[in-house]
């Protein structure tokens, strides 16, 4: 549980260092279970659900040791095919553990997944997938039991360019007997961070990042030392929050390309953006001017991962804008906290419809969902006042404490 408390106001100035992209350890931590030889990630964020998903590996007989940022997994003892309920429950990405589990043990038997309540997150594409490669999947009270002993190569159409089904077959098929084609893949950066992560691990995929993926099958993966890319949705949200707030913010590790449809949506008239090597600056005065729309998109669309962020700036700037939500359907949850905070947003279906308000003042406010969770701190931190936020397990379940972080940059921002 706890709040957060945050006297708003103040412009961001200094440097935030980016840590790994939650959405690829996440996926890593999965794959990971491909080799029984150790496994070494750096650039761990200690947030929820990568804690989440180290309970999940440990249940399943695997070592996990965390130093710090860097994690170490062992699944040599790999005793069970059986994902724990609790966890699992929890957090979506258990639902992409079935592919590295069937890869390992020919079996996988996981709970319906859980993850943030944003809309129905359906699992079909995952399972016709699996099913497509001669995996025999039965549902029956709300649990999945996949059994691959007949699995075999097979050129699936996934019917969406879903992240998680895209990643699931990817790991299902690494050790099938010939190639194996995806195609409509996801094209996200940490889809190809997956396939670089498997490739050097001794698997054969290629294609990432376009919209067909081959595998072709190998006997064998072997242990890795890997950085994920660094996380572009915390990144960019901080890159609002200058915005919103004004100052001179540098985030450093970053890889400004994977931040290009949020860059090009924000406001130039009223901040700069140099994106260096590694780096983006982004140095903002003044009320930002309204961004008339903005839509939600698979990569290298508008991030739906940003749309909560990218309203609570509209609800600030100057005029009116529109945002489009085409990838989940109820996440404008965090609309009505903004509300209270005196922001004018009107919600129909997919659509909100943001009149910019000169200033947002303190409240108190319930954090609904984790993007949402995060729209709200930006939002406290940009409005004259105290704000408490509360439900703050949704927020960390993406972002490490924001406590420790955002003094950094000049945010009085307090957890208790
Ligand atoms: C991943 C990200 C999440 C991000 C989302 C979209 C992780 C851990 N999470 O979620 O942060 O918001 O991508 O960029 O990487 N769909 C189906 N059937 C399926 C699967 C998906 O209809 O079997 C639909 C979903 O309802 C949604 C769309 O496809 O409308 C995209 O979902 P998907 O790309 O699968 O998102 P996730 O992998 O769950």
């Amino acid at each position: 549980m706890g709040k957060y408390i945050i006297e708003g106001g103040r412009g961001l100035y200094g440097s935030l260092t980016i840590k790994g992209a939650k959405n690829s350890v996440l996926t890593l931590l999965a794959a990971s279970i491909l080799t029984p030889e150790k496994v070494v990630l750096h650039g761990c964020p200690d947030i929820g659900d990568v804690a989440v998903m180290l309970r999940i590996l440990r249940k399943l007989g695997c070592k996990v040791e965390r130093t710090g940022d860097i994690v170490e997994i062992d699944s040599s003892g790999l005793h069970s095919y059986k994902i724990a309920c609790d966890p699992a429950k929890e957090l979506r990405s258990s639902v992409f553990m079935l592919g590295s589990l069937l890869s390992r043990l020919k079996r996988a038997k996981a709970v319906y997944p859980g993850g943030c309540d944003i809309g129905l997150r359906p699992i079909d594409i995952h399972l016709a997938g699996l099913r497509e490669l001669g995996v025999t999947v039965g549902e029956r009270h709300g649990h999945i039991d996949c059994d691959g002993t007949n699995a075999e190569p097979a050129d699936i159409m996934l019917d969406l360019p879903s992240v998680g089904a895209t990643e699931n077959l990817m790991m299902a098929c690494v050790f099938l007997n010939g190639v194996s084609i995806l195609r409509n893949c996801a094209k996200e950066p940490e889809i190809v961070d997956l396939q670089n992560f498997l490739n050097a691990m001794g698997a054969k995929v290629r294609g990432a990042g376009g919209s067909v993926i081959t595998v072709e099958g190998v006997k064998r993966l072997h242990g890795v030392e890997y950085t994920p890319i660094p996380d572009r949705i915390v990144a960019g949200t901080w890159a609002i929050g200058a915005v919103m707030c004004g100052g001179k913010l540098t985030l450093e590790n970053v890889i400004p390309e994977h931040l290009s449809s949020l860059l090009a949506k924000l406001p130039k008239s009223s901040c700069k953006i140099y994106p260096r090597d590694g780096k983006i600056t982004i140095e903002s005065k003044g009320r930002p001017r309204a961004v008339p729309k903005t839509e939600t998109m698979y990569y290298p669309g508008f991030p739906t991962d940003l749309q909560a962020q990218m309203t609570a700036l509209q609800s600030v700037s100057d005029g009116t804008a529109v945002i489009v939500e085409n990838i989940f359907e109820t996440r404008f949850r965090s609309a009505v906290e903004l509300c209270k905070m005196g922001a004018n947003i009107t919600v129909s279906g997919n659509t909100a419809v943001v009149r910019g308000v000169p200033e947002l003042y303190g409240s108190r406010v319930v954090a609904t969902d984790l993007r949402g969770g995060a729209s709200l701190v930006l939002a406290a931190a940009a409005a004259s006042g105290r704000s408490e936020i509360d439900e703050i397990h949704h927020i960390d379940r993406g972002y490490e404490d924001l406590a420790a972080i955002l003094p950094q940059v000049g945010v009085d921002i307090k957890r208790e």
